[in-house]
């Protein structure tokens, strides 16, 4: 049954909603045998019936099945080809194999996988790493949950302060001490976690983002090790920053001796270096997972000066044995010959500038199809991701954007679009313009929405 409350918002009569989703579901099995007959109740073998849970996660009958994926363009088992948007939640978000990785694997791939030693190509990323992201002191894992935990265990480390600060409506991966949320104003649990009988609020503070009265007030008892934030939050829908929020959380956090850690993961769409390169922001620690290595599972995570120094004097006193730091399969010369192709020769300024100028016709698209519609829904765009957010807007912070969510209906209008040729992401509206995408793709997108969203409205 639909929950009417979910559509709160988005100006759309739930019956309208639940018609259109019956409708689309049927068009997409009937597209979709061969895929259907393969994934049957679930794969075998796999709790769940699919290797990831989050793979039940799409608003489809049963996942695409996929043949292959190359560039912007993705083939199910059926031969039905999706312009992909969604491009792996991000770890694609330089296209499917672009080739300098794809020839920077072959390369290594008879040299040695991993050796737990470093090579040329680790001593190139380093210098790589450096000269993009500004920061010069790096250390690499396997993935941005990871990368965020070892940063948050050396924040710690060097403030000698047990606690960290969120904010309302994030998400940095599997950390679980980010995994707080303002439940009636006041901090709590993330709801849903399974197997927590903490509570992480007890060392998780946790404030509405663009608030920066509410920060200075939990950064004043002088507990906090580190702020860690998105630079636009990403995993609710999507919150830009207010005009001086990021220069007043800096200041608010020097002022408190409160470290900074922008992670970087998904706003990465922003431009080479990130949104901090492109804002000027001076994190003390930067993070950077997903599409470092053009798919190849790995990240980054970086220190400044400061922080390495202090850092350094810290292993000095600290007794010796295992720091909690670290994975066996980190710092491979798999992940290195991946990165630094990436870094080289896929995340250029050019590849940038085309995503930037799609990015930007597919937002201004997508808002004129809206307003044709009628709808009082609006679209956020940072780089090359964009969302369409099917409330008004902006949104000012996470309480905001968890009010704006309507499951119902973007699950509606996700299948929709599957059926329309175009795949956007399954947990929230968000669209992604790698440099493999065409503008015939992004404008096929554009007017799939135009008549989902026509056909929706008034
Ligand atoms: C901002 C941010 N940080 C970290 C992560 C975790 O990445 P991974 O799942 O690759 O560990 C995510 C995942 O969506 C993310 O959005």
């Amino acid at each position: 049954m639909l929950d009417t409350s979910m559509t709160r918002g988005s100006g759309v009569d739930p019956a309208r909603i639940a018609s259109l989703r019956r409708a689309e579901m049927a068009v997409f099995e009937a597209a979709r045998p061969k895929s259907k007959a393969a994934f049957g109740q679930g794969l075998a073998g796999f709790h769940g019936g699919v290797p990831l849970h989050w793979m039940r996660d799409w608003p489809s009958p049963f996942p695409i099945m996929v043949e292959r994926a190359r560039g912007a363009t993705l083939v199910d088992i059926d031969g039905n080809r999706l312009a992909d948007f969604c491009l792996g939640d991000t770890g694609s978000m330089f296209g499917h194999s672009p080739r300098p990785v794809v020839q920077a694997i072959r390369r290594q791939a008879t040299r040695g996988l991993t050796y737990m030693l470093p090579s040329d190509d680790a001593a190139a990323v380093g210098r790589l790493l450096v000269e993009t992201f500004g920061l010069p002191f790096w250390q690499v894992a396997t993935t941005a949950s990871d990368a965020n935990r070892f940063a948050l265990r050396v924040a710690r480390a060097v403030t000698g302060r047990p606690k960290i600060l969120v904010f309302n409506g994030c998400y940095h991966g599997a950390v679980d001490e980010t995994f707080v949320r303002l439940k009636d104003g006041r901090p709590a649990n993330k709801k849903g976690l399974a197997g927590e009988f903490r509570d992480l609020a007890e060392n998780t503070e946790v404030v509405e983002f663009n608030d920066l009265p509410a920060i200075e007030h939990a950064l004043a008892r002088h507990e906090v090790a580190c702020v860690i934030t998105e630079p636009v939050l990403t995993n609710c829908c999507m919150v830009l920053p207010e005009p001086g929020f990021h220069e007043g959380l800096r200041r608010l956090t020097r002022q408190s001796g409160t470290l900074l850690l922008i992670d970087e993961t998904h706003t990465i769409s922003t431009a080479r270096g990130g949104y901090t390169r492109r804002h000027g922001l001076e994190p003390d620690i930067f993070v950077l997972g997903k599409p470092i290595a053009g798919g190849v599972p790995a990240s980054v995570w970086g220190l400044s000066a400061d922080v390495a120094a202090r850092y350094d004097r810290y292993l000095e006193s600290k007794e010796s044995g295992y720091s909690g730091i670290g994975t066996t399969l980190s710092a491979s010369p798999l992940q290195f010959a991946a990165m630094r192709a990436t870094l080289r020769e896929v995340m250029t300024d050019e590849n940038y500038a085309r995503m930037e100028w799609l990015a930007a016709r597919l937002k201004t698209g997508l808002a004129k199809a809206i307003e044709r519609a009628g709808l009082p829904w609006h679209v956020a765009r940072v780089g090359a991701r964009v969302e369409f957010i099917c409330a008004p807007g902006p949104l000012r912070n996470g309480g905001e954007a968890q009010a704006a969510h309507a499951p119902a209906l973007e699950a509606a209008i996700h299948v929709a679009l599957v059926n329309r040729g175009c795949l956007i992401a399954p947990f929230h509206n968000m669209m992604l313009v790698s440099p493999a995408t065409t503008s015939a793709q992004v404008d096929r997108l554009i007017s799939a929405f135009g008549e989902i969203a026509g056909a929706l409205g008034s």
